[in-house]
């Protein structure tokens, strides 16, 4: 069978040809491959950034935002069957920490973990691809195509979910109420895939939702959000210092944009007790310049929070599946607005290298 495939740090991915894997567990399933998204990771991947092959390997099969179809599955399985829609998960834990051995690789101790596509084992990017069933995540048929976002959103679930419960740890308000963010005011920066999917969930639950990118108003990513009911400021007209002037401080602020110095500017708009995520992750090792002080001194006399939050657990990939079904009760096929281009495996190179401004998710097609 077919696979993309590339030698990590030296870029350049190709076609290869992969023996089609096979059942060979009672609690192993089999899917075909649909489609899978391609994301900043990939694209880092493909030009010679973050990336490990499996042990004895040279290349690394890419791909972690995959959608596919149960065709087979072993004897103990019992979350889905063949002929299902399901994705699976991308980390696989260390087996020696807690969270690993709770399936909480995504709070990996010991950093021994491996990523499918990504970190050690072979991805998605390919026709067939077996894996266990605790790592397999249903996927109802009425969320269609757009199952391929699962992934994705999956990591702004957990983002989320993580932002709510420092504040249920430590607010006397927010443990009061299981929906601390009814009526809050977000701040999404970067209006990526993962930006406006973090936009979606936050709309559900209820948010004022703003998106700060640097695009113009009347393009795709800020007419998406509008759709949803967030509102949108141009970062080229509002510099990330500005932002609390132009439309007040933010009880939550979401980063997305993996650029250093913008993420660390923006604490500015965070309000008194907030808590800031952190998603983006930036590439290369340039150094930038901060004000220090100010920002310590705020984030001491304010009480706030600032946390990283990468990946996700089954959870989360189930949250997502959930927020799917209920946006597309609310908002119909303007989910699947978010797949804005879609490839035939042999345009791999033009999407790997390629990234038009009305671009917001792009996907390979396998089937
Ligand atoms: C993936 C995550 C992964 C992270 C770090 C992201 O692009 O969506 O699953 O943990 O990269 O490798």
């Amino acid at each position: 069978m077919k696979a993309i495939a590339m030698i990590p740090q030296a870029g350049a991915p190709r076609i290869v040809e992969r023996n089609e894997p096979s059942i060979t567990a009672p609690d192993e399933v089999k899917m075909q491959v649909l489609r899978v998204g391609i994301c900043g990771t990939d694209r880092e991947e493909a030009s010679g950034g973050r990336a490990l092959a499996p042990v004895g390997h040279d290349d690394l099969v890419i791909g972690h935002e995959m959608f596919g179809k149960v065709v087979e599955a072993g004897q103990g399985v019992t979350r889905v069957k063949a002929g299902d829609f399901a994705a699976f998960t991308v980390r696989r834990g260390c087996g020696k920490c807690l969270p690993c051995a709770m399936n909480r690789s995504d709070m990996c101790h010991t950093g021994e973990y491996k990523e499918r596509g990504i970190w050690g084992l072979d991805g998605y990017q390919t026709e067939y691809v077996v894996d266990r069933e605790q790592y397999a995540v249903h996927v109802p048929g009425t969320i269609g195509a757009a199952g391929v976002l699962v992934e994705p959103l999956s990591v702004a679930e957990k983002a989320i979910d993580e932002a709510v419960r420092l504040q249920s740890a430590r607010l006397p308000d927010a443990y009061a109420t299981p929906d601390w963010l009814f009526g809050k005011r977000c701040l999404v920066a970067g209006l990526g895939p993962i930006g406006l999917l973090a936009a979606l969930v936050l709309r559900l639950r209820g948010a004022e939702v703003c998106g700060l990118d640097i695009v113009d108003a009347a393009t795709a990513r800020p007419e998406w959000l509008k759709e949803i009911g967030g509102c949108y400021l141009d970062g080229r007209k509002v510099p990330p210092d500005g932002v609390d002037k132009a439309i007040g401080q933010m009880d939550l602020v979401f980063e997305a944009t993996g650029i250093p110095v913008l993420a660390f500017n923006l604490l500015d708009a965070l309000a008194r007790n907030g808590v800031y995520v952190l998603t983006g992750i930036p590439g290369g090792n340039r150094p930038v310049q901060i004000p220090g002080a100010e920002l310590i001194r705020q984030l001491v006399l304010d009480n706030q929070v600032m946390a990283g939050s990468v990946n996700a657990s089954y959870g989360h990939f189930q949250m997502a599946v959930n927020d799917l079904l209920q946006a597309r009760l609310i908002w119909g096929d303007h989910i699947e607005k978010l797949i804005s281009h879609s490839y035939r495996v042999e345009e791999f190179e033009k999407v790997l290298t390629q990234h038009s401004p009305e671009e917001i998710k792009a996907v390979i097609e396998w089937a």
